[in-house]
């Protein structure tokens, strides 16, 4: 009997526990009711005031948008001290770095306020408050009206919210549509201008591993660097100024030394960037196959290129280090994706979920008539995409042209209002200038030699791979005066565009000719790639709109459905919070991984003949010695730790907090296993990789000396 009962109990248990464990999902922090129960029931004991309040001090206060959504950072000190990733301070320990003084190789520290190094072009945004505002922006819209009338007055009630919630202020709002547009938010905030660089480890510690051990685990990475807020006199956004003054934030975190064990409370908040978890399962194979498979070739052929060069000099490779890390770290996030998206069944899985949507909406009349049709419209639409391939030929345009192609097409792009003023003899000195001063930064960081050799590449592979209906019109010069050799052509291109070197583009703004610029090749090629896609984009946007009604017809379908569950909303570069735990986790057969890595790993993988696992010196030397202080613990030193939360790009540098709401480290990255992760969830296998904080303060206090950054934290034990 006892016996029986206790199983039956566990079994109870189980079942409450598996109920509770909603691991799942990025949540809006003003509906923090919703989950509240939940997180208690996993550790939480800090009452919901705490967390987001809009009239008093809360957590909500201390957690910072980097450069409206590119990552996340979290407050640590009276002084606006912030902490975030390494690979979010890259780009701007890059910007500082020079052969003679390279931070990236060997770090940088600020042992006062006077040495932090100011980040132009850096912005850190701090929430004021979240409102759902769903009932004002959809009153009067009705569920199935035209999608251009339906913009149309969403569009203007936006207006007005927004307008509502900035006038008279410094603020920064903007209205977000949520579980694809069957609700809305509008999210307020203050943003701030004046960032400096504070701290930063050597790459070799910051990055350690490099692209080898990148979304992977066991991990070793102390992925984490330091900057500050500087707010004018009057504690307002100021621009850059000697007189600014370090901001006084409402909160800041307590940094906890208490450190973690299995199964104990973690919650991370932060600004998710994208998710996709509704897509259809059409759309999921579509991924797989098409857009991810072009983004893996090429960005592996712009790597290439850029690694050629790195390897053979210094200098390049500072400065290429930040857009290659990028490339790198995306390339390898589309491969696993795909190979993810296949061993995890991600398509078969989301399939079955339709047929089931189908079969319920026809059981009902309502439902047959508003959802009858939607799991056909997704069908149609990519049989659609993939017979035409338009959607393909925009995908190339972006990958080689528009966004992370080639860098000479791009600035053209950039700099199109200096290309259109001296077309209509225009241009005036304002406008010379500014190009001088904007364009100063891009040329540091570029090199022709390099670019050319991408230039060639990805328009012959645009070339090969996309159906000659959407080929631009240039490629038939390239044809008929190259031989459709897209080097020689490359040659030609940069040989003669005013923009493929600083002196040209400078020397050419002493006498802007508009003839010049006409017959400008390079600007020829941007305006025919460009002109080309506009064509592509109407019968693209025309199949997107098409897409849009039918995911927020799915997804109303499946609320309307199933009432009793909450559906959380995708990311979208909006404040969520994720709750869960310290967990470790089995990626094949027979293979356990531990929750946490320690400095023994990092010894383990020494390689001082590989670039990506070189330990420094100093860190070799505290590791010998032991010399751990208060951070230890059972005399060895953690360094990474996995939690089973649910984040994505644009968490990187999020806080994870305890269950009282103390830093215990500062999530960085996800794992392979689970790469289909922006697409599906899965709890057995997707973990979030975290940097322990204890780490991070081992190593600014024992290996970088900066107790003046320790002394300003306040460190609970
Ligand atoms: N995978 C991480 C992310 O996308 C970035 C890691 C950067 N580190 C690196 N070794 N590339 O958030």
């Amino acid at each position: 009997m006892r016996i029986k009962k206790t199983i039956l109990s566990l079994l109870f248990f189980a079942i409450t526990i598996s109920n509770s464990i909603a691991d799942e999902g990025m949540w809006i922090p003003s509906n923090l009711e919703k989950i509240y129960a939940n997180m208690q029931k996993l550790g939480l004991t800090i009452p919901i005031n705490q967390m987001y309040d809009v009239n008093n001090p809360s957590i909500k206060d201390a957690i910072v948008m980097l450069d409206y959504g590119q990552c996340t950072a979290e407050i640590i000190s009276p002084e606006g001290l912030m902490l975030t990733n390494h690979h979010c301070g890259y780009g701007n320990i890059q910007f500082h770095s020079t052969v003679a003084h390279d931070y990236l190789k060997d770090g940088f520290w600020a042992y006062s306020k006077s040495e932090e190094l100011p980040c132009p072009g850096k912005t850190a945004s701090l929430l004021v408050r979240i409102e759902r505002v769903t009932d004002r922006v959809l009153q009067g819209v009705a569920f199935d009206a035209p999608d251009r009338e339906r913009n149309m007055k969403i569009n203007e009630t936006i207006t007005k919210i927004v307008n509502d919630a900035t006038q008279g202020t410094t603020y920064e709002a903007n209205v977000f549509p949520m579980l694809n547009s069957n609700e809305y938010y509008l999210y307020v905030y203050e943003t701030y201008r004046d960032i400096r660089l504070v701290g930063a480890p050597p790459s070799s510690i910051g990055k350690f591993g490099g692209d080898t051990d990148n979304w992977m685990w066991p991990r070793h990475t102390g992925d984490f660097s330091m900057f500050r807020i500087y707010t004018g006199p009057d504690g307002k956004p100021a621009e850059y100024s000697a007189n600014n003054v370090p901001l006084k934030p409402k909160f800041y975190f307590p940094v906890s030394l208490k450190g973690y064990k299995e199964n104990d409370f973690a919650m991370i908040w932060g600004f998710p960037g994208s998710t996709d978890r509704y897509l259809p399962s059409y759309g999921i194979k579509f991924k797989a196959d098409y857009t991810n498979a072009a983004s893996v070739k090429l960005k592996y052929a712009k790597m290439q290129i850029m690694k050629e060069y790195m390897d053979k000099d210094q200098g390049t490779k500072i400065k290429y280090a930040d857009k290659y890390a990028y490339l790198a770290n995306f390339w390898k996030k589309d491969l696993e994706e795909t190979k993810a998206i296949r061993k995890l069944k991600v398509v078969e899985d989301k399939y079955s979920v339709e047929q089931e949507f189908k079969i319920k909406a026809s059981q009902n009349p309502e439902w047959e008539q508003k959802y009858g049709s939607v799991i056909n419209e997704f069908e149609d639409i990519y049989k659609e995409r993939t017979d035409t391939k338009y959607t393909l030929a925009n995908f190339y345009f972006f990958e080689t042209t528009y966004l992370y192609g080639c860098e000479l097409l791009n600035f053209i792009k950039q700099y199109s209002y200096l290309v259109d003023s001296v077309k209509q003899n225009k241009v005036t000195p304002e406008v010379i200038e500014s190009v001088k001063l904007n364009s100063a930064q891009f040329f540091k960081d570029y090199d022709m030699v390099i670019d050319k050799k991408i230039f060639a590449k990805l328009l012959q592979y645009y070339y090969e791979d996309i159906p000659k209906q959407f080929h631009p019109g240039i490629f038939k010069k390239v044809e008929m005066d190259f031989k459709g050799d897209f080097s020689k052509y490359a040659d030609y291109v940069y040989e003669n565009s005013v923009f493929s070197t600083k002196e040209k583009l400078f020397g050419f703004l002493k006498n802007p000719d508009a003839n010049r610029i006409e017959q400008d090749p390079a600007v020829q090629t941007y305006f025919s790639m460009l002109e080309n896609n506009m064509k592509i984009l109407t019968k693209y946007s025309s199949s997107n709109a098409r897409l849009i009604r039918a995911k927020r017809m799915f997804l109303s379908g499946q609320r309307e459905m199933q009432q009793e569950k909450d559906f959380y909303p995708d990311a979208n570069s909006t404040m969520r919070i994720t709750y869960g735990k310290v967990i470790p986790f089995n990626p094949r057969d027979a293979v356990h991984y531990d929750y946490t890595t320690t400095l023994e790993g990092i010894m383990e993988k020494e390689d001082s003949s590989n670039d990506e696992f070189i330990v420094p010196e100093k860190l070799k030397n505290i590791y010998d010695s032991k010399d751990y202080g208060r951070y230890a613990i059972g005399g060895k030193m953690p360094v990474c730790f996995l939690t089973d939360n649910d984040i994505t790009g644009g968490n990187s540098g999020s806080p994870v907090m305890n269950g009282s709401g103390e830093l215990i480290g500062i999530a960085f990255d996800g794992n392979s296993e689970a790469m289909s992760s922006d697409l599906h969830f899965d709890p057995a296998l997707q973990r979030c990789i975290n940097v322990d904080i204890r780490y991070v303060l081992l190593i600014i206090e024992k290996y970088a000396g900066a107790s003046n950054l320790i002394s300003e934290m306040k460190i609970v034990q």
